[in-house]
């Protein structure tokens, strides 16, 4: 490092945490010029917080409130003031299960993130890799978008392709996908760390691969 700040990264997730891993290796090689200061999960026992703890990592549980599907007022205002006390610059959602709305977006404007487990805006939603299979398509992937008040409709920044193979199931489908958001993602990271993208409404330009 040569003293400057790095580029400071707030990552939400409820699941296993295996695009935080992924995520936070390549900052810890230096492939990608960011640092994770803060994990956060709703989810007391989530294996994100684990693997956030594993590398030394300053990872909490908050309570998301009231809500089953997304966080209440005062867990949203608990959620802001967490990400902006520890300078993140970018909040990244890896697998975080509770929509964001306007007042926590409008914290960070142009400055969430999410991966999604298809190419969107094909099959948008829950289980999305269930949802290519069960459809037939033979190409599906993972997509890194900007989040927006919708599902997963915000302007998108990346995208990866997977090929759905004869004799696939959802579990080694959803692996298969699983292994290209662990690429796309810090790659995508470090694209924006280092400036290198654009964004002018849907138009996003810059990225230049994984
Ligand atoms: C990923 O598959 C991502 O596409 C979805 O949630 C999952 C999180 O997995 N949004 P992990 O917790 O990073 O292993």
């Amino acid at each position: 490092m040569n003293g400057e700040r790095q580029y400071r990264l707030g990552v939400l997730g409820s699941g296993k945490g295996s695009n935080l891993a992924a995520i936070a290796d390549a900052c810890a090689a230096g492939r990608v010029p960011a640092e994770v200061t803060l994990v956060l999960s709703d989810v007391p026992d989530a294996g994100i917080l684990a693997r956030g703890r594993e590398r030394g990592l300053r990872a909490e549980h908050l309570a998301p409130g009231k809500f089953r599907t997304k966080l209440d007022e005062e867990a949203e205002r608990r959620y802001v003031a967490a990400l902006r006390e520890a300078g993140v610059d970018l909040v990244v959602l890896a697998g975080f299960m509770r929509i964001l709305k306007g007042d926590f977006l409008g914290a960070f404007p142009q400055r969430v993130i999410n991966i999604h487990p298809s190419l969107l805006p094909s099959f948008p939603g829950l289980e999305a890799w269930r949802q290519a299979l069960e459809y037939g398509v033979k190409v599906t992937g993972c997509t890194v978008h900007l989040a927006d008040p919708g599902v997963d409709t915000g302007p998108i920044l990346a995208q990866q392709a997977v090929p759905v193979l004869d004799g696939d199931t959802a579990a080694t489908l959803h692996e298969r996908i699983q292994q290209a958001e662990r690429e796309l993602y810090p790659a995508v990271i470090g694209a924006l760390a280092r400036g290198e993208i654009q964004v002018q409404g849907r138009r996003v330009t810059g990225f230049r691969g994984s």
